[in-house]
């Protein structure tokens, strides 16, 4: 048995989306779902208890970061990044390329990898499709990502062509070098806004037969509809039997669209980054709850939520909080931003049941404020 397995449940008659069940060494995790990120062994603020009470299913963590502090050799000593970070259900690791090309201005790509300044130390570092599977095997999470280039947005169709097929050899040289039966890899599809590249790159990555794939190279500053066309544009070369994830992508309207065109997995640090200046996402749409206007409303954050933030405290309290930079206040709103988008997906994952996702999301874009111009 391969380590990592996706399960069908079934397909929404209405829309296409995809209900499933993805299994791993540490469990299983339901489908579509969205991973919170905790980048450096920590989703920002969080105890583990409090994503386990708040049903987070699978988590997500970095390589690069990790890779430099504290080093994965210390994480491997600790028994794996599992027993480090004390979180027993799925992770999942990038593979550092994407964070290297978002976090060091001084980069070198050659055919070998890529060589960049470390963004601490300014120390000369270089990462290899080699190297990323290396330090991966090292920190042990069940699903690892390929060793891929995310060029920018735009970018031209030559550049993107020999990236793509860069993006291939190294995809290649990942399989080579993985080293344990009991994690998953998965390939990485780029190509940017081209038909053709998507194609391709797919059809290069699905050769390669691995237990999963990613499709990136989204969210990178190109407008939705182009990331919706994408979508529809690469997920007929995916296999059935596979899980599909949407790297970094992690709002709300982003989330159901994405289910909507078959995606399996998300992940964005969008609600924790957000959170933690203040700004929540609610049923009505995003409330920015530094503003003056919250200095005496003494209602939760959010009317329509059952987390245990908006059982307890004010608008009011809570702008007072992060007005005073009370670490309290940090916790509190990354605690209901998580829990908004965990409950957003099982709502979704009800309505696939329930075959009526596309009434789903004309309620909900009704509700949030999408459908006003
Ligand atoms: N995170 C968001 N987009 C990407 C991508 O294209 N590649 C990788 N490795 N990580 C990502
Ligand atoms: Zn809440």
């Amino acid at each position: 048995m391969p380590a990592v397995t996706y399960e069908h449940i079934k397909t929404c008659k209405q829309s296409g989306a995809r209900l499933g069940k993805v299994h791993t060494p540490h469990g299983a995790f339901e489908t579509p779902i969205f991973m919170p990120v905790g980048t450096l062994a920590t989703v920002k603020t969080m105890s583990p208890d409090e994503l386990v009470e708040m049903n987070a299913q699978i988590i997500l963590s970095n390589t690069y970061h990790l890779w430099l502090r504290p080093g994965e050799d210390i994480i491997e000593e600790a028994g794996g990044l599992h027993t480090f970070m004390n979180w027993d259900r799925p992770i999942l690791t990038d593979s550092g390329g994407f964070q290297v090309f978002s976090l060091s201005d001084l980069r070198n790509i050659t055919e070998e990898g890529v060589q960049f300044r470390n963004h601490l130390s300014g120390e000369k570092l270089f990462l290899t499709p080699e190297k990323s599977m290396q330090i991966q095997n090292a920190l042990g999470p069940d699903i690892m990502m390929a060793f891929d280039e995310c060029p920018p947005y735009p970018a031209e169709h030559a550049y993107m062509k020999a990236s793509v097929e860069r993006t291939s050899r190294w995809a290649e040289r990942c399989l080579e070098a993985h080293g344990r039966d009991d994690q998953g890899l998965f390939g990485i599809i780029q190509g940017g806004e081209y038909e053709d590249l998507r194609k391709q790159s797919a059809e290069d990555l699905t050769s390669l037969d691995f237990p999963g794939y990613a499709i990136g190279g989204l969210s990178v500053g190109e407008p939705k509809d182009i990331m919706n066309r994408v979508l529809e544009e690469t997920t007929p070369f995916l296999p059935h039997n596979k899980p599909r994830y949407l790297m970094g992508v992690g709002s709300a309207d982003s989330l159901i669209d994405g289910a909507i065109r078959g995606i399996d997995m998300f992940d964005c640090v969008l609600p924790t980054r957000i959170a933690r200046n203040g700004t929540l996402m609610t049923s009505s749409g995003r409330l920015v709850v530094r503003n003056a206007k919250f200095a005496r409303d003494f209602r939760p954050l959010d009317e329509n939520c059952s987390c245990k933030v908006c059982a307890s405290y004010s608008r009011a309290y809570i702008r007072h909080l992060i007005k005073s930079n009370e670490t309290l206040g940090l916790r509190l709103c990354s605690y209901h931003n998580l829990h908004f988008l965990l409950t957003l997906m099982e709502n979704v994952r009800q309505a696939i049941r329930e075959d009526r996702l596309l009434d789903f999301r004309e309620e909900f874009f009704e509700s949030y404020g999408f459908n006003k111009a």
